[in-house]
This record gives C-alpha cells, sequence and structure tokens, in this order.
C-alpha cells in the first residue's frame, strides 16, 4: 500500500493499493469512458494525450463507428488528435460494455435527464453501474462525473457495486474504490480547459477520495477533495442553480426596464460590473438553454420534495426563465404588428438556435420555445441561420419538424419582416443584419455598438421591448 500525499492537507490521505496507484502514476492504467458525449469524449482525450489507453464505450453504435474512424463530434476537440490517438491506438471505442473489465479507472459521463414531470432520470447511471458490476475485479475505480441529486453516489451507484462485490467477496473502499467528481467543462470556453479547470472530488470512503484524486490529478491541475460524495454532488448542483437564480434576476429586471421605460438593463449591468468585488455579471436573454441549467434544479427541487422542503428560489428562477421565450415571442407579435404584414404571412428569421454563442449544441436552445410560441399565435413562416448548426429539428404541435436553414445574406434579411437576435455568435455580421433587416429583435444587445435606425430595432430590457 501507498500513502499518497493529498492536494488539500486538512484532509488526510489514506492507504491506497499500490498495484493501482502505480499504474496511475506509470500511465500504464486502462482509462474507460462511458458516453462519449460533451463529457466524456474531452475526457477521453484529455487521458490519450497523457499516455493512457483509453476505452470509450457508448451505446451509440453511430458515435462509435465515427469514432473508430478517427470522425469528431464534439466542438471542443480537435479532429486531427482525435484521428491520431485512434491511429496510435491510444483510443478506441465500443457499442457494449463487454470489455468494460479491462477498465482500471471507469468515468460514467452519461446523461441525467429529467422524466416529463420533471423528475429525476437516473436510468442511465444505473445501467452503466450495472455493466460495471457485472465485470468487477480488484482494483477497480468508478467516478460518476453526470450531474445529479445528493445521494446518487451512495444511494444509488454503491448499492449496485456493492451487491455485485459481496458476491465475489470484494470489499468498497479496500478491494475496489466509488467517488463522484463533478465535470465542469463549458464548451467552446478556450481559456478554462480540462487541465486548467481545478475539480472537485469526494469518494465513499477516505482511500475512494485518495485514488479518484490520484486519478484527476494526472490530467488536472488542481484537484480539490471533499468529505463526501454528496457534498461534491451538492456542490455541482449550487454551481448551476446559482447561474440559473442569477440569469433570472436580470431576466426579471430586464422586463421591470420595459416596463418602466427610460432605463436600459444593458446600461445597469456595465455600471454594476464597475464594483470590483461582490457582483457577478449576468445578461437577460431569451431564456436558458444546455444539458445543465434547465435541468439540474429540477434534481434538487425533487430531493426537497422528499424531505418535505420547498426549494422556492430556485423554483421561481427557473419559472422566471422559462417564462423569457413567451415574452420574446410577445416582441415579435408587436414588432409584426408595427408592419403592414398580416401575422399569418410574416416571415420571420432566427438568427442563432444553439443555446449560446459559438457553439453547436441546440439542447433545450430556447429557440425551440420561441419557435412554438411563434407558431401557436400564427406565425407560420419561420426560418432560421446558424453558422454553427446544419440542421435544426424541432418539435413543433407533438411532431418533430426540420426548420428551414437560410444563409445570411443581404437578400435573405431582406426577403423577412422581422429578424430574430436569439445567439449572439461572433461570426454574424451585425452590421449587415442592421442595414438589411426590415425590423430586429435583439435579445442579446448583440447591436449595441452597430448604427442601426431606431424605428427597426427593439432591443430586451431597454424600454423598447
Ligand atoms: N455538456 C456539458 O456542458 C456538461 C457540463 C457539466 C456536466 N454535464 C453533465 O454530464 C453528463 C453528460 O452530459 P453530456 O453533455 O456529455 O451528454 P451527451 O448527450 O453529450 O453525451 C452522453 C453520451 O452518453 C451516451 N449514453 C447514453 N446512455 C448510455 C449508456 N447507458 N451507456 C453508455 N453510453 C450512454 C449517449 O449516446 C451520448 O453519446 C450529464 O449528466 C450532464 O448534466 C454536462
Amino acid at each position: 500500500m501507498s500513502r499518497l500525499n493529498g492536494t488539500s492537507p486538512s484532509i488526510p490521505t489514506v492507504d491506497i493499493p499500490d498495484h493501482l496507484a502505480t499504474q496511475l502514476t506509470t500511465r500504464t492504467a486502462t482509462i474507460g469512458i462511458v458516453g462519449l458525449g460533451y463529457v466524456g469524449l474531452p475526457l477521453a482525450m484529455a487521458y490519450a494525450a497523457e499516455g493512457y489507453d483509453v476505452l470509450g464505450i457508448d451505446v451509440s453504435e453511430r458515435i462509435v463507428d465515427q469514432l473508430n474512424r478517427g470522425v469528431n463530434h464534439i466542438e471542443d476537440v480537435d479532429d486531427a488528435e482525435l484521428a491520431r490517438r485512434v491511429d496510435e491506438e491510444a483510443f478506441r471505442a465500443e457499442a457494449t460494455y463487454a470489455s468494460i473489465g479491462e477498465a482500471d479507472v471507469v468515468f460514467v459521463c452519461v446523461p441525467t435527464p429529467v422524466t416529463q414531470h420533471k423528475d429525476p432520470d437516473t436510468t442511465y447511471i444505473e445501467q452503466a453501474t450495472a455493466a460495471m458490476a457485472r465485470h468487477l475485479r480488484p482494483g477497480q475505480l468508478l467516478i460518476l462525473k453526470s450531474t445529479t441529486y445528493p445521494d446518487t453516489t451512495e444511494g444509488v451507484v454503491q448499492p449496485i457495486l456493492e451487491k455485485a462485490g459481496a458476491a465475489n467477496g470484494l470489499t468498497l473502499g479496500e478491494d475496489y474504490f466509488l467517488a463522484f467528481s463533478p465535470e465542469r467543462v463549458d464548451p467552446g470556453n478556450k481559456e478554462y480547459t480540462t487541465a486548467t479547470t481545478p475539480v472537485v472530488v469526494g469518494g465513499v470512503t477516505e482511500a475512494c477520495t485518495d485514488v479518484a484524486a490520484l486519478a484527476l490529478e494526472q490530467i488536472v491541475g488542481t484537484v480539490h477533495r471533499v468529505s463526501s460524495p454528496k457534498v461534491a454532488e451538492m456542490e455541482k448542483l449550487l454551481e448551476n442553480i446559482f447561474r440559473s437564480v442569477n440569469i433570472a434576476l436580470v431576466n426579471e429586471l430586464a422586463q421591470l426596464c420595459d416596463r418602466v421605460g427610460g432605463i436600459d438593463i444593458w446600461e445597469v449591468v456595465e455600471a454594476a460590473e464597475t464594483k470590483p468585488f461582490g457582483f457577478m455579471k449576468f445578461t437577460p436573454g431569451p431564456g436558458i438553454g444546455g444539458h445543465c441549467i434547465p435541468i439540474d434544479p429540477y434534481y434538487l427541487s425533487w430531493l426537497a420534495r422528499k424531505y418535505d422542503f420547498e426549494t422556492s428560489f430556485i423554483t421561481l428562477a427557473a419559472r422566471i426563465n422559462e417564462e423569457m421565450p413567451f415574452y420574446v415571442a410577445d416582441a415579435v407579435m408587436r414588432a409584426v404588428a408595427h408592419l403592414p404584414v398580416a401575422l399569418s404571412d410574416a416571415r420571420v428569421l432566427l438568427l442563432g438556435v444553439s443555446f449560446k454563442p459559438n457553439v453547436a449544441d441546440t439542447r433545450h436552445s430556447p429557440a425551440e420555445r420561441v419557435l412554438q410560441v411563434l407558431r401557436k399565435r400564427g406565425v407560420t413562416n419561420v426560418s432560421y441561420t446558424d453558422p454553427h448548426v446544419p440542421a435544426y429539428k424541432v418539435q413543433v404541435n407533438g411532431s418533430a419538424e426540420e426548420l428551414p436553414r437560410l444563409p445570411l445574406t443581404p437578400e435573405v434579411l431582406e426577403q423577412h419582416d422581422v429578424a430574430i437576435v436569439l445567439t449572439d455568435h461572433t461570426a454574424f455580421d451585425y452590421e449587415m443584419i442592421a442595414a438589411h433587416a426590415p425590423m430586429i429583435v435583439d435579445t442579446r444587445n448583440a447591436l449595441r455598438d452597430i448604427p442601426c435606425a431606431e424605428d427597426k430595432l427593439v432591443v430586451l430590457g431597454s424600454g423598447s421591448f
């Protein structure tokens, strides 16, 4: 057994098995990554870059087939790097769990959606754990990375592993290990990468924390240990709910500014930002999107309900944010009312349908809700333009439909009655938009520095909305 120095000296380190420690520090460990999406694939590349053999497992045969041909599907991953890792045989992907027993460390990076009733759906985590349990052997470590409610690691994952462990005479914390370490990847963020973003880890025993921290330290500069998986699970939810609540606050103030008139929320935020302490900038928008912020708060409010506790802040924030697409659609209707065109004939162009700038991710993007509301109110002719999203499938009236995609040109802008800036991609030519769109609804203040006739521009939170 080895004694390892932890990165948080306040928490003592304990013995972990020599062979696993040696495998990790000599890069002879095999790293298994279950779920090869936005979280899993960059993680796989980070370990492969450090010289580990990486086995990726994903239930999507299409993704597995593509990856094994060196074809990348995640923007943050470098195409050439993936192809090189496949060529070097440092990375391979499989669509079944048959080889999971080869992995010394298994990261679980599967989706954690909500059900129709907005309750947590941990079935993907359970499937991945059950598969690992079937192949459990001494010296293995499972690190759950999927965002989830506190007690998932100990209440859902641990019993599945322990049942298998007990059947094989293996003891958790001695023969095999379990920890939770939330993911902080911010797709599209060039400043903070896997290596430069500190991570948090909490194991079910001290030895579990130690061995998980050791595994993470091989690719991350700073690993912060906490006393349990529950603390790490709650910490991740705090991060995301912090964003949800602050976005809701500024969205509410934007609506108030519109109501009052003469106060521009963007100028207010810019002024508040001059305070060097105690304030963090958040900006209004057409709603929240992505796989995390719209979903994760529900994981915590579900847990709270089990304890007869109501998470009022979280619920209120979610409500305000979820109402924003309706607010934006109302502004579009008013903009159309000023034009010599009937609602049913109005042509609307959505500028940007991904949930944030400069990425391709459209999951839970407010664009879909804005479209649904417009359709419901009789605006049938809606198209989109987005340099990052080659095709956009949306649910309208219960069926999937592919929204027409158009290039962003002066002619296309002129052929539409209203252009709505939903996502402020850097690649958009805002001067061209200002010059050629007959009417612009700007939910991101993207045209702030662009000369534009006042009577054809309405900006969220500026009083003109
Ligand atoms: N995307 C982000 O920016 C981000 C950031 C932090 C945390 N997270 C969390 O990380 C987790 C994964 O998110 P993501 O964005 O990478 O999702 P994703 O949809 O991009 O990737 C998940 C992958 O898992 C695969 N999969 C589904 N079920 C599986 C199973 N049973 N076994 C193996 N593979 C399976 C899917 O085919 C998919 O390729 C979620 O809990 C999410 O909340 C995401």
